[in-house]
């Protein structure tokens, strides 16, 4: 069973389904879904240029880290909201729950 102060629990959701994941604390978004085989574009390879990786926070917004310079650049440029993120630029720090514009 995993250590459940290191681990977060992350809850992805797209128009069709719902998974739950454990994760390791600390770990970055976009190479957690990429590592657990969820479909996510990254065309710029996770620098916070492209925003293919945009996601929906509709839960625990505060554990994604505070948003970096490249995020902060595209998110101005962009208009996003307060719960728009670049998954490759968030690190977990709690329970998240995402929706993927874009499916799973
Ligand atoms: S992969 Fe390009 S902004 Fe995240």
């Amino acid at each position: 069973m995993p250590d459940s102060t290191k681990t977060v629990e992350l809850t992805i959701e797209t128009v069709t389904e719902i998974k739950k994941l454990r994760v390791t604390r600390s770990s970055n978004l976009l190479e957690v879904l990429i590592a657990n085989d969820i479909s996510i574009p990254h065309s710029c390879g996770g620098y916070g240029i492209c925003t293919t990786c945009r996601i929906i926070c509709k839960e625990g917004a505060e554990f994604l880290g505070p948003r970096t310079e490249p995020e902060l650049e595209r998110a101005e440029e962009r208009h996003f909201s307060e719960v728009e993120r670049l998954a490759c630029q968030c690190e977990l720090s709690g329970s998240v729950h995402i929706l993927l514009p874009s499916g799973l």
